[in-house]
């Protein structure tokens, strides 16, 4: 295991804003099985895997389901999620993604993705990042979902990076939760209130400096 440093990114609210439409298809979800979903609801929600989320989405509806019609209505989201997402190209990285991840690779800091959805390599592609990534652990790789740290060990794994040595880009609180119980520098992308247990916490990715950068991977 090597001193140097690695970088771990989320990808949805991270590199690109799916965070909304993994939201839109929970709710009209919701709203199909006659309740509604809130904004605060779905914080709750990001970063868990599609069927937590929906555990935890008929438990506040108080609907129960029997397994077949379980699994209809997270193929059914899924679907819905998948036509939000049908047009992405490169123009939907959010601003500021690029630069940093261009950053790390001019100075051969090794990137990979810890993302809990199962549609990521997909959507890596979609936007043209598939290649940048050294290591790719995803929804389809991991059997516990954030906050348990499986995700980010195994990518630090394939990084060939020991924890302490890794950076982590969040925007939910569970991935915020699993990055800390990894020993992991924990960098929350969002709201400072919700995401309060971050080792630093910035609205998007145009407010870090690459100084900051910097010096988080060559300290
Ligand atoms: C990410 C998102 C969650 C989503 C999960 C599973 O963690 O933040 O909102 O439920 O991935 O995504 P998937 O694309 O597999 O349904
Ligand atoms: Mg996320």
């Amino acid at each position: 295991m090597s001193n140097s440093k690695g970088v771990i990114f989320d990808l949805d609210g991270v590199i690109v804003d799916t965070a909304k439409f993994h939201f839109l298809a929970w709710r009209k979800l919701a709203n199909d099985l006659g309740f509604d979903i809130t904004e605060t609801q779905n914080e709750e929600l990001k970063g868990v895997s599609r069927v937590k989320s929906l555990e935890i989405i008929l438990g506040w509806g108080g609907v129960t389901l029997t397994e077949d019609e379980f699994m209809e209505q997270m193929a059914m989201k899924n679907d819905n999620y998948l036509s939000y997402i049908s047009g992405m190209t490169k123009s939907d990285i959010l601003p500021g993604v690029s630069e940093i991840i261009d950053f790390l690779k001019e100075n051969d800091i090794p990137i990979a993705l810890g993302s809990a959805s199962k549609n990521a390599r997909n959507i890596l592609e979609k936007v043209g990042l598939y290649q940048s990534f050294d290591a790719i652990v995803d929804g389809n790789d991991v059997s516990k979902a954030k906050p348990n740290p499986e995700v980010f060990l195994s990518a630090a794994d394939q990084l060939n990076v020991a924890p302490e040595n890794c950076v982590v880009f969040e925007d939910s609180v569970a991935g915020i939760q699993a990055a800390n119980l990894a020993k992991m520098t924990s960098i929350g992308i969002g709201e400072e209130a919700v995401l309060n247990e971050a080792d630093h916490v910035f609205t998007d990715f145009t407010e870090i400096e690459i100084d900051f950068i910097k010096k988080l991977v060559t300290k």
